[in-house]
């Protein structure tokens, strides 16, 4: 995709934002084709001008810095299978790399499905006075109405090398088998200060850090070629827990 049409993409959700009183949030349109692995996406922080790196060459790491998903020998589908099951499918790819070592054992032990996997799924919570900017939808993770563990959030801390825990990519792309946009949304620190912290809201309001972080609902962007009642899918990365991939109607 031009660039001039990443601008003018921004121009428009800047004045949309300003328009309804909403954040103002740049999104990154990273893939207009139709491969189902993603791996020549780039992060959310490439400059404009600059080729975007080959995320899959990315050393596979937990922390900060990694930005691309990772190439297992799960393939991710594009649209939603007829048969689909996000735990199992998770499940299956997480051990095959998209999850890190460290995380498997939570995983596959007992309660993993409900505890750990489930904990990473998107749902689209239920959001009462509370304002999602134009072009984009309020993400949460670890839908409780399923017996889901809800996710979350801490802070870095750099002084014993914790990297923080919050997803930091989030992509979205309609779920059809051909071409469609893929939207990504980056999130570099939590709650995050600046334009970062209006990356997110609190559900139900009051402080985002109360409760471990688990109200953090995140407002990711939307492909402009997504409407309502489309079913999308959202394929992220927690930092401390690896890569999650599940479908929702939006
Ligand atoms: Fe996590």
């Amino acid at each position: 995709m031009a660039h001039s049409e990443q601008d003018n993409r921004r121009d428009f959700l800047k004045k949309m934002a300003a328009a309804t009183g909403g954040v103002v949030l740049a999104p990154m349109v990273v893939a207009c084709a139709g491969g189902s692995q993603g791996g020549k996406a780039a992060g959310g922080t490439t400059p404009a001008g600059q080729k975007p790196k080959d995320a899959s060459k990315a050393p596979r790491a937990d922390g900060l810095g990694y930005t691309g998903p990772v190439k297992t020998s799960v393939t991710v589908p594009t649209e939603r299978p007829a048969d689909w099951n996000a735990v199992d499918f998770n499940k299956r790819r997480g051990n095959a790399g998209a999850i890190p070592k460290s995380y498997l054992g939570a995983i596959n032990g007992p309660d993993g499905d409900k505890k750990h996997l489930g904990k990473h799924l998107p749902y689209i919570p239920a959001l009462e006075g509370a304002t999602v900017p134009a072009g984009h939808m309020a993400i949460m993770w670890g839908d409780p109405s399923k017996g889901y563990a809800q996710h979350p959030n801490a802070v870095k801390d750099p002084s014993r090398k914790y990297v923080g825990h919050w997803y930091n990519w989030i992509r979205v792309r309609k779920a059809v088998a051909g071409e469609a946009e893929e939207a990504q949304s980056t999130f570099a620190d939590w709650p995050g200060t600046g334009e970062e912290a209006k990356k997110y809201i609190a559900k139900g309001g009051g402080d985002i850090k109360a409760n471990s972080g688990k109200s953090t609902v995140y407002l990711v962007a939307l492909p402009r070629d997504v409407k309502k009642g489309d079913t999308v899918r959202v394929w992220a990365h927690c930092l401390t827990h690896g890569e999650f991939v599940d479908f929702i109607t939006i």
